[in-house]
């Protein structure tokens, strides 16, 4: 990129050019917050693709956001800043494997979470975000088996609230595995009347000391409704940017990971994404994500079964 050029404005320009729309989450770096035309969890992201009428996608996320817009809108093209920007929870879910566990199960119904790659929702019946797995998941009669992947501990969470005994797989997150329950309570006795704030990704004995546990959008929004100055916050740091914004005069505090030398608290996957790999993106309208026609016609059903229920 040519030194002095601004890149605000000209990722501006070559939006308007080529009638591309950049999305973002609540996990990127500010500076992608501040210039996407629209920020929020993963479900508003998907809610947002299925709708816009924009040429080209740019999706400020990771991998998985980025394919589950190519299933939704085929004929569009969806960029990625940087295609390095995977995600270890839908890593720590192999698609063979993951087929392997659904075949030994029959008659149980698949929910997967979002954040997985395309070939595990191709052999899913639904999928779910934060903001509505309880719905959906309750959507299902009581008798009815489910296996829940790949978070384990969205999933346990999820179990606890509902009374189900879904068979869970054997993942997780390893940003929001990493919160410390001794961090947090010692920062709960510098700031007394904290809100504790915890995204159902975290271990069960982080959400055991929450206020509030939610989606990112749901966090933000639980932080806007309440009368609480002080919120720390168990969830990846990118999210402060927003709460911040919508709640002025109100302090957040960012939850420390175990080993607080490290900023575990921020997803590298997500900080992948800069403005300058934004700027080229556009520009060279790649990298492009590709999602294989038959895994994305078998994915795009629970996709929009999810979108459908959570309507
Ligand atoms: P949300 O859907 O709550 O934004 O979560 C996405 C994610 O990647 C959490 O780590
Ligand atoms: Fe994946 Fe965790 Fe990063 Fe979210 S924070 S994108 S779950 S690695």
């Amino acid at each position: 990129v040519d030194k002095g050029i601004d890149l605000r404005k000209e990722i501006k320009k070559l939006c308007k050019e080529k009638n591309a729309v950049i999305l973002g989450h609540f996990y990127q770096a500010d500076e992608i917050q501040e210039i996407a035309d629209f920020i929020g969890d993963s479900l508003a992201l998907a809610q947002w693709a299925a709708k816009t009428s924009a040429d080209i996608i740019v999706m400020c996320g990771v991998h998985f956001m980025g394919e589950t817009a190519k299933i939704l809108c085929p004929d569009k093209k969806v960029l990625i800043p940087d295609l390095n920007a995977g995600c270890s929870l839908a890593d720590s879910c192999p698609a063979d494997e993951f087929a392997r566990f659904v075949n030994e199960h029959p008659g149980y119904k698949v929910i997967s979470y979002v954040n997985t790659s395309a070939a595990v929702k191709a052999v899913t019946d639904v999928v779910v975000t934060s903001t509505n797995a309880r719905q959906i998941v309750e959507s299902f009669p009581k008798d009815q088996k489910l296996i829940f992947g790949p978070d384990k501990n969205l999933g346990n969470y999820i179990n606890s609230i509902t009374g189900r005994d879904m068979l869970l797989w054997n993942g997780a997150c390893h940003v929001h595995e990493k919160f410390s329950v001794e961090k947090i309570l010692e920062l709960k006795k510098q700031y007394p009347d904290a809100q504790v704030l915890v995204h159902p990704e975290c271990k069960g004995a982080v959400a055991k000391l929450a206020d509030k546990v939610a989606s990112t959008a749901g966090l933000l929004k639980f932080a806007m409704q309440s009368d609480n100055k002080n919120f720390i916050v168990a969830t990846e740091s990118g999210i402060l940017y927003e709460m911040k914004k919508k709640c002025p005069g109100k302090n957040f505090i960012p939850a420390p990971p175990e080993d607080s030398t490290c900023a575990c608290n921020e997803c590298n996957f997500m900080r992948l994404n800069t403005l300058e790999k934004l700027y080229n993106t556009l520009k060279f309208e790649w990298p492009e994500v590709q999602v294989d026609q038959e895994i994305a016609e078998k994915a795009i059903k629970p996709i929009e079964k999810m979108l459908e229920i959570s309507a």
